[in-house]
Parts: structure tokens; C-alpha cells; sequence
């Protein structure tokens, strides 16, 4: 089994063009948030080609890349940097499993969506993994390094 990471990590969150369309931001973005990570970045974004193509280029040898790379860039996504504790397993945790019939309800998979390749959500696989996508897909200084502070700020 794994073992929990203690270390702060970032990872990198995606409402894929289904989620977007279905009007799931709001909802997706919320579980992170509840959960306690970091907002660090956001924008809705039209991904060109080349960008799903070395985003996803672990799995250009499988027979589904086409239709992966074709669905990505369907239309926009969010795209999401996200800090905490142990955040890209907990993120992987939160999201569920690939098959989204194989998804735990209460997962954003497991509670939102059908098919594998439909299946409304990315996240990083490791720390690593985390790093390069942030680096992908934002530009220097579209990542706030923001530090939460206590203001009464409803009063
Ligand atoms: P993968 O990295 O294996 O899964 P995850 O998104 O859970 O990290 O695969 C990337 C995406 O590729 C996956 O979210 C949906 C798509 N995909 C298919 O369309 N068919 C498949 O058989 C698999 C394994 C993935």
C-alpha cells in the first residue's frame, strides 16, 4: 500500500473538455478546496495539439491516443495548480479510479462520470509528474505563491 507523503508537493488539476461543458467547474474545483489544498493557479484554456500531444506523451504508444488527444482538445479546459500536504496522491484519491464505473462513489469519477474516455478530470500521477504539467501548462507568473492569512474579512 502507500504511504502517506509528508512533504508539500503541487500538483496539476484539469476539468477536461466534458467537465467544462457539463457545467462541473464549479462543483470540481470545490472538492479541492474543501479538502484544505492551495489554489496556486487557474484559467480556462484552449489547448492546442502539440500541448495535449506532450502532455499525454506516455501513452503515444496506445491505440487510444488519437481519440485522447482529439477529446482534450475539443474544447476548453481548466487548467489548476494545486499545494498541500501529500496532494498528488490525495488528489489521485479525491478524483478515483480511470474507469469511472470502477470509481468509488463520493470519488469526482466515481460520483460524476461514465466513461474512461469521458471521465471529466486529470490529475498528476507523482510529485514529478506534477512539476512538468504545471510547467506545461502555465507561463511564469500565471502560478501565485499566495500565503493564507487570518483577516476578518467579513466584518
Ligand atoms: P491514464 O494516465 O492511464 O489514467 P489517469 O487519467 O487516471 O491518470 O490515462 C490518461 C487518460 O487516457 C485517461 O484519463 C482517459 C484516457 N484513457 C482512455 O481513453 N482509454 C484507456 O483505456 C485508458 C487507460 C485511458
Amino acid at each position: 500500500h502507500l504511504v502517506a507523503s509528508l512533504e508539500v508537493e503541487q500538483t496539476y488539476i484539469m476539468v477536461k473538455p466534458d467537465g467544462v461543458q457539463r457545467g462541473l467547474v464549479g462543483e470540481i474545483i470545490s472538492r479541492f478546496e474543501k479538502k484544505g489544498f492551495k489554489l496556486t493557479g487557474l484559467k480556462l484554456f484552449q489547448c492546442p495539439k502539440e500541448l495535449a500531444e506532450e502532455h499525454y506523451k506516455d501513452l503515444q504508444s496506445k491505440p487510444f491516443f488519437p481519440k485522447l488527444i482529439q477529446y482534450i482538445t475539443s474544447g476548453p479546459v481548466v487548467c489548476m495548480a494545486w499545494e498541500g500536504v501529500g496532494a498528488v496522491a490525495s488528489a489521485r484519491k479525491l478524483i478515483g479510479a480511470t474507469n469511472p464505473l470502477q470509481a468509488e462513489p463520493g470519488t469526482i469519477r466515481g460520483d460524476l462520470a461514465v466513461q474512461t474516455g469521458r471521465n471529466v478530470v486529470h490529475g498528476s500521477d507523482s510529485p514529478e509528474n506534477g512539476k512538468r504539467e504545471i510547467g506545461l501548462w502555465f507561463k511564469e507568473g500565471e502560478i501565485c505563491d499566495w500565503i493564507p492569512v487570518q483577516e476578518p474579512w467579513l466584518r
